[in-house]
């Protein structure tokens, strides 16, 4: 007789780990590069024709964007990008973030002394909802952060030309991004700066690391100038024009990157067509289904791919212990971040005072009240599966498909597992 494998049956998916590619990949051109920069014996940036400015080029070209700013990582890429556009300097700056997000969306906006106001996201996306965007501008507003969830670009028509109106910046946070393209063009370069992320689970990755992109010949110069510490190329580097930090990305770790970023165009293809096969595998089922097509996403990068849990079409069963179930027929299933930010322990007032000079904290939104019903809905909803599946044979899309398939199959086995798992109180608010 067919069990669920959360309740000591055969799991489905069983093989899914062994098609999945292990992250992060690499082959021996990649091992050749690193050692070839180790060799080199130049680990740092500071020399003509380094690999850093070689990858910044190649980076940028890839994304349709003129420069490329290599830094430490894809939260000081972000904080690199609010210190360019003088954001944080005049006490009581405003930047709007989406209330469904990776914390450094908004942590960078704290970081640098401005203050971050929420803004509702799609719940059928996640992604930023323009018109509550709209909605938060004050007088004191000075850039909107979009951030591309999972892959799948923001609607940017709308936030360009929110942006317009209301002569603020447009940032782009492209971290899940890489390759996607919003009407042909790809993001990270359509709006005035945008921030990229290279940390392990990233689809183009060295453990570590950050690319800050423009298109605009001043905000280059002065990102170059913030990121190095305030010195300038061509000038002698004991001289700094500006106070600022090191963001400097190292050499190593930029000869990987490079090596990287030739395989990335495919990579994307390959997820492209993956991730629209598994969409309609999905959507066929029911139980969960995937974000809502768009005929401007010409391009989906993806890092996550997301669906959306539909418990009315599962006897009611919680996530959590859809998850669970999933988990066990072999689905390497989970959660993204969890609460909206806003919901995040780091946004209490007890613990903003810790982080947060007085004179700003007094200016701040008391976050605690915040309650964006996009945002909870698809904190409520959202799964998602790394990119890394996407790589992986067309066999190991039909083992996902399989594993749903056979718990929408099975769910009356699952109405006795609902008191044994909590749900978390912090991830949905009920
Ligand atoms: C949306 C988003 N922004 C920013 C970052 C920060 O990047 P990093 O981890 O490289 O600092 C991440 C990382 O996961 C992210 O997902």
């Amino acid at each position: 007789m067919v069990r669920l494998a959360v309740n000591g049956g055969e799991a489905v998916a069983k093989d899914l780990g062994r098609l999945i590619p292990k992250w992060p990949i690499f082959d021996e051109d990649d091992v050749e590069a690193v050692v070839e920069a180790v060799r080199g014996g130049r680990w740092c940036r500071l020399y003509p024709g380094s690999y850093a400015e070689r990858f910044e080029v190649e980076f940028a070209r890839y994304h349709d964007a003129k420069y490329g700013i290599a830094v430490a990582n894809g939260t000081v890429s972000l904080e690199l990008i609010l210190k360019t556009l003088g954001i944080g300097l005049n006490l009581g700056d405003e930047v709007i973030v989406p209330a469904y997000t990776f914390i450094a969306t908004a942590s960078a906006v704290t970081e640098v002394g401005a203050i971050p106001v929420f803004a509702d996201v799609d719940p059928s996306t996640g992604n930023i909802d323009p018109k509550d965007a709209e909605a938060k501008i004050t007088d004191r507003t000075r850039a909107i952060i979009a951030v591309h969830f999972g892959g799948y670009p923001a609607d940017m028509d709308a936030l360009t030309s929110i942006a317009r109106r209301h002569g603020l910046y447009l940032i782009e946070d492209a971290a899940h991004a890489h390759g996607s393209e919003w009407r042909g063009r790809k993001v990270g370069a359509i709006g005035d700066m945008g921030s990229f992320s290279f940390q392990e689970s990233k689809s183009l990755t060295a453990g570590e690391g950050g690319m800050v992109l423009t298109n605009s010949d001043e905000l280059a110069e002065r990102a170059r100038l913030i990121h190095n510490i305030g010195r300038v190329i061509g000038k002698p580097g004991y001289i700094h024009y500006i106070l600022s930090s090191n963001y400097r990305l190292s050499e190593i770790q930029a000869a990987l990157l490079l090596s990287r970023l030739r395989k990335l165009p495919n990579e994307v293809r390959v997820k492209h067509e993956n991730g629209k096969l598994l969409a309609d595998m999905i959507r066929r089922i029911g139980v969960v289904e995937p974000t809502r097509s768009d005929d401007r996403v010409t391009v989906r990068g993806y890092y996550y791919f997301v669906m959306l849990y539909k418990p009315e079409e599962l006897d009611n069963i919680p996530k959590d212990v859809f998850i669970e179930a999933l988990r066990a027929e072999g689905v390497p299933v989970g959660e993204s971040y969890g609460p909206p930010l806003y919901r995040q322990p780091a946004f209490s007032r007890g613990n903003l005072i810790k982080a947060v000079p007085r004179h700003i904290l007094e200016r701040m939104p008391n976050y605690e009240e915040l309650n964006l019903p996009g945002a909870e809905e698809f904190a409520r909803r959202e799964l998602v599966l790394p990119h890394q599946i996407l790589l992986a044979p067309r066999e190991a899309l039909e083992l996902v498909a399989a594993a749903i398939e056979k718990i929408k199959e099975h769910a009356d086995e699952l109405k006795p597992l609902v008191s044994k798992f909590k749900v978390s109180d912090i991830t949905h608010r009920r």
